[in-house]
């Protein structure tokens, strides 16, 4: 197999988050042709229009049309945004057999056109469903990548700004673990400009910026609905990362293959990423509490893929 070159993105699912990506990757210049792919083709040929009047003053431009999975042939990257989206109170993990059976049937028909380039997948329970379209797909590990805890880590960094009023860009600290309910922050490696926040924060508030990263999804969901606008710049991240080379480090799901001493689950972690996918995962020096908390989590995850996959 040789990866597909150039910056073709196809787009599968069109409902919020998938538009809400579109409208990103349109905003930032990053590919030059975008498909969009979705079974209610009204909606589809709909953004088309709506995007393709917002072109005009976008940084360059891009083709942009509806089309089919048949698009997917010659295509760099295939984001799915497609399934069954989390209902009030739901959680991410109650979608897992909807979504797993709207995935065979997707990645199936992705794979019959003969598509040779990279899976970024961002439908809930994402973890679960970046390893069914590994399996489903037969691609190597790399090139099947999750949004993992790359909106969660934004999120965390968002907070931790707020909280000693610097910009969420001079934070750096990571979230891994599932996407969900079972994710930890890295506290021991959490730094602003190299020095560590954990010392400046008491365990009291330390748990409540760790419950604000957990739940804001239940909270905006109970607001407006849904979440889209912070997972799609995750999402045009990622792409970016990919389609400019950049060799960026970014919290993305990955398979782990004895990094962390795990194996055969996609969690997320910090990857190395590359116009090939995932260049490497980055293993993070946990402290004892971390390495519970994340060997808890993945087990989290393995109990899910077994119900799944027996
Ligand atoms: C989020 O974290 C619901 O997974 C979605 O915003």
């Amino acid at each position: 197999m040789s990866i597909t070159l150039g910056n073709k993105v196809v787009l599968v699912g069109t409902g919020a988050v998938g538009s809400s990506y579109a409208y990103s990757l349109m905003n930032q210049g990053l590919s030059d042709e975008l498909v969009l792919v979705d079974l209610n083709e009204g909606k589809a040929q709909g953004d088309v229009m709506d995007l393709d009047h917002g072109i005009v003053y976008a940084p360059s431009s891009m083709m942009i049309r509806y089309g089919s999975y048949e698009d997917c042939k010659d295509a760099a990257i295939v984001v799915i945004c497609a399934g069954a989206a989390q209902k009030p109170g739901e959680t991410r993990l109650d979608l897992v057999n909807k979504n797993v059976k709207i995935f065979e049937s997707i990645v199936g028909e992705i794979m019959k056109s003969g598509f040779d380039g990279i899976f970024i997948v961002a439908t809930n329970p994402v973890d679960i469903l970046t390893y069914a379209t590994r399996k489903f797909s037969g691609l190597p590990k790399e090139r099947v990548i999750g949004s993992g805890t790359v909106l969660d880590t934004a999120r965390f960094r968002h907070f931790l700004g707020k909280e000693f009023g610097t910009a969420p860009t001079s934070v750096h600290g990571y979230i891994i673990g599932e996407h969900g309910d079972s994710q930890l922050p890295v506290w021991s490696s959490a730094n602003i400009s190299g020095t560590p926040v954990a010392p400046k924060l008491s365990e009291g508030r330390k748990s409540e910026i760790a419950e604000q990263v957990r739940d804001a999804a239940y909270r905006i969901i109970e607001m407006k609905g849904a979440t889209y606008y912070g997972i799609a710049m995750g999402l045009a991240r990622i792409t970016k990362a990919i389609l400019r080379n950049e060799h960026v480090v970014l919290p993305v799901g990955a398979m782990l293959e004895g990094e962390y001493g795990e194996e055969d689950v996609y969690i997320g972690v910090p990857c190395v990423i590359h116009r090939k996918g995932i260049e490497k995962v980055i293993e993070l020096s946990l402290n004892d509490v971390e390495k519970e908390k994340f060997t808890a989590s993945v087990q989290t995850l393995k109990d899910i893929q077994g119900q799944v996959w027996g």
